[in-house]
């Protein structure tokens, strides 16, 4: 038991000091250009996904009309997202192309099966919008928006599964004046009537 213990811990050691050399020498390539290995992937997704799901699932998903997150979600994510995870009819973007992790493409995802399912897949998308995810490029947004227009979001990115560029342009251009955010510059008409965006008042584009 002894011998096998010892054996362990040198084991152990020697790992330590490669480890530690390889990390110091500078051997570790940190460029996006190298690919994790597969179980180093495999690991980080794993950890990644209990790491969300331990703080989504406490979370209740609030009752929101499909107009209202509909309206709210378009016009965020249009203004805010696309350029990473792109829109019904887009082409790849050059940040796109460039990012690992890449960012998943929310049009051509599938809806996971049972609504228990898309409950939990929506609170996970909830915090990982408000969060962000640490050594990737996906932003924490809840720095800078509250929650309401967040869950619109999570709730919105799902109604994207298979969601023509028609129906896509559509829901931004009757939104896009009637939901007004910072980050677009077209909303003349904008915050009277979601009164969560207070803050972004602009009244100087009216
Ligand atoms: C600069 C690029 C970038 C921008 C901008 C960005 N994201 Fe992300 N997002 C990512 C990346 C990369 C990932 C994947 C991270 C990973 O694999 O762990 C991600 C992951 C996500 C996820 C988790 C998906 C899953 O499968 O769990 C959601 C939800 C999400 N983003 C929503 C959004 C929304 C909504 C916006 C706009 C408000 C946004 N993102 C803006 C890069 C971006």
């Amino acid at each position: 038991m002894k011998a096998i213990l010892k054996t362990i811990s040198g084991f152990m050691l020697v790992v330590a000091i490669a480890a530690g050399y390889m990390m110091s020498a500078g051997i570790y390539n940190i460029g996006a250009t190298d690919k994790h290995w597969l179980i180093t992937e495999k690991l980080i997704e794993w950890m990644r996904n209990n790491s969300i799901a331990a703080r989504a699932n406490v979370l209740e998903v609030p009752t929101m009309e499909e107009t209202e997150y509909l309206a709210t979600g378009a016009t965020h994510y249009d203004a805010m997202c696309t350029i990473c995870h792109l829109a019904p009819g887009q082409e790849l973007t050059e940040l796109a192309q460039g990012l690992y992790p890449q960012a998943p493409v929310f049009h051509q995802r599938k809806l996971p099966a049972g609504t228990d399912a898309i409950e939990t897949q929506t609170k996970a998308y909830f915090w990982v919008i408000k969060n962000g995810i640490k050594m990737t490029a996906m932003p924490a947004w809840g720095l800078t928006h509250d929650d309401e227009t967040i869950w619109a979001m999570a709730l919105f990115v799902q109604k994207l599964e298979n969601m023509s560029a028609d129906q896509y342009q559509k829901l931004i251009s009757k939104h896009s004046n009637s939901d007004g955010h910072e980050h677009k510059h077209d909303h003349a008409h904008s915050h009277q009537k979601n009164g969560y965006d207070s803050h972004h008042q602009n009244k100087d584009i009216d």
